[in-house]
């Protein structure tokens, strides 16, 4: 395993994110809420570049108990989505996982950030 730099921590927006190239390996490196995720470029369903996808809040819809009427659309204030450009499978970016079904998650990476430098360990 070797740490390798992928860029300054002020080079990243927040929200942020870079896809980069390290060792033949496409790697997708996130900031949210300054803190730093990494994962595969390599989606689970087919291999599609999830971490070029839009990133979104996750959708939410408010259901009345009584009739299961919609009662309208909203987004999650914690729950952020990257959306895969294939197929549209989304991942919270801070679990990596599909919202709805857990064998669908994405591939983490170590990420860590010293002296304003941001890690990946591959
Ligand atoms: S390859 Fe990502 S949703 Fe299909």
């Amino acid at each position: 395993m070797t740490d390798v730099v992928v860029g300054k921590v002020s080079e990243f927006g927040d929200p942020g994110r870079k896809v980069v190239d390290v060792r033949g390996k496409e790697i997708g490196i996130f900031q949210l809420d300054k803190t730093f995720y990494a994962y595969h470029n390599s989606c689970p369903h087919m291999d599609g570049p999830v971490c070029q996808g839009i990133v979104l809040p996750l959708t939410t819809e408010d259901v009345d108990p009584e009739t299961c009427k919609g009662l309208g659309r909203g987004f999650s204030k914690k729950h952020t989505n990257i959306v895969c450009p294939w197929h549209g499978m989304e991942f919270d970016i801070r679990t990596g996982e599909h919202p709805t079904d857990a064998q669908f998650r994405l591939r983490k990476i170590p990420v860590r950030v010293e002296k304003d430098l941001v890690y990946v360990t591959v």
